[in-house]
């Protein structure tokens, strides 16, 4: 593991070389959100507080924190022509993504029922709607996007061909390919062969691998990641942090503490931030490094882009760390 003062000197170095050109392919939601003391168990009904709808969807989340970090960011995807979209796009403007790359549509835009607990924790269920939409002729035609990016950022709300799609696009024009295996899906082989680095949990890992992994044995990880054709994979572990695995090489990265209010779009901000840093020409652990930070302040406020902090607070956030 690094040390923490290393940690933060990394962070800070990574944040101030974000600048490179990134683009990400799939969803969008309005995240129809409540705070409840616990979750409901199945077939349970818990009381709740308000319902707040709030910007979210992996792909639209990534790309603000990219664009929030500095990175200059585009955004492939479909809204509809709702109330929904509207917030949606609004959000996405004020982060400074560059929104050329999204088609509205009929379709009511792309949802989440999201409860959060007195913990943080939550639960998502997601309705795809005009995400649906965005196939692989949409993404062919817009391909521009992606080969104009240095590193493409992909996960699983979108549909697959698209996501395939895109993938091979940028693979053949050298653009480097970063998939978040979630939500878990069955994917192809063709898919994965086109993927460059792969961000997943352990509940995803042992997916993919078809088998559980004891993710504190560093040979067995070694070998699953071996296994699965990468050489370049970030395991995500929540509270306990992240273990960056880049060609047999296994770095602990811990997150930073922080009074968590609410993990939703933590996971995202993480990957968002390692694009950004893998764009710059950062290492995948020293991207890991301000990818920690990041994710761990976006625990701190409700919602997901929400949560995200400017480059700014960030910086801020780090110095006040090294005191
Ligand atoms: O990862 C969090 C995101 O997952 C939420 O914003 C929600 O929209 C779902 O896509």
């Amino acid at each position: 593991m690094k040390n923490s003062k290393d940690i933060v000197a990394t962070a800070q170095q990574v944040l101030s070389s974000i600048g490179a050109p990134v683009t990400v392919m799939g969803s969008i939601n309005a995240d129809l959100t409540v705070e409840t003391e616990r979750l409901p168990r199945p077939g349970e009904t818990v009381i709740g507080g308000p319902v707040v709808t709030l910007p979210g969807g992996k792909s639209a989340n990534q790309a603000v924190t990219c664009s929030l970090l500095g990175a200059k960011t585009k955004l492939i995807g479909a809204l509809g022509n709702d109330s929904h979209g509207d917030l949606l796009l609004d959000s996405l403007n004020k982060a400074g993504v560059d929104t050329a790359g999204i088609r509205r549509c009929e379709e009511p835009s792309g949802s989440t029922m999201i409860t959060v607990d007195a913990a943080g924790e939550n639960t998502i269920v997601y309705s795809a709607g005009a995400n649906a939409l965005v196939n692989a002729d949409f993404v062919r035609e817009e391909s521009q996007i992606i080969t104009s990016a240095k590193i493409l950022g992909l996960c699983l709300e979108a549909p697959l061909d698209a996501v395939e799609e895109a993938a091979r696009i940028a693979h053949d024009a050298g653009v480097q390919v970063v998939l978040n295996f979630s939500p878990i899906t069955q994917v192809p082989e063709s898919l994965l062969k086109l993927v460059d680095v792969l961000i997943v949990n352990q509940h995803e890992l042992a997916v993919l691998g078809g088998q559980e992994i004891d993710v504190t044995n560093l040979d067995e990880l070694r070998k699953a990641v071996a296994d699965l054709g990468f050489e370049q994979v970030v395991l995500t572990l929540g509270g306990s942090g992240s273990l960056v695995l880049d060609s047999g090489e296994v770095t602990r990265i811990p997150i930073f503490e922080v009074d968590t209010v609410d993990t939703t779009g933590a996971g995202d901000s993480f990957m968002g931030s390692l694009l950004s840093a893998l764009a710059a020409g950062c290492s995948l652990s020293e991207g890991a490094c301000l990818a920690a930070a990041v994710s761990s302040l976006a625990t701190v406020r409700m919602g997901a882009q929400s949560s995200y902090w400017s480059a700014r607070e960030v910086r801020d956030f780090l110095s006040q760390q090294t005191r």
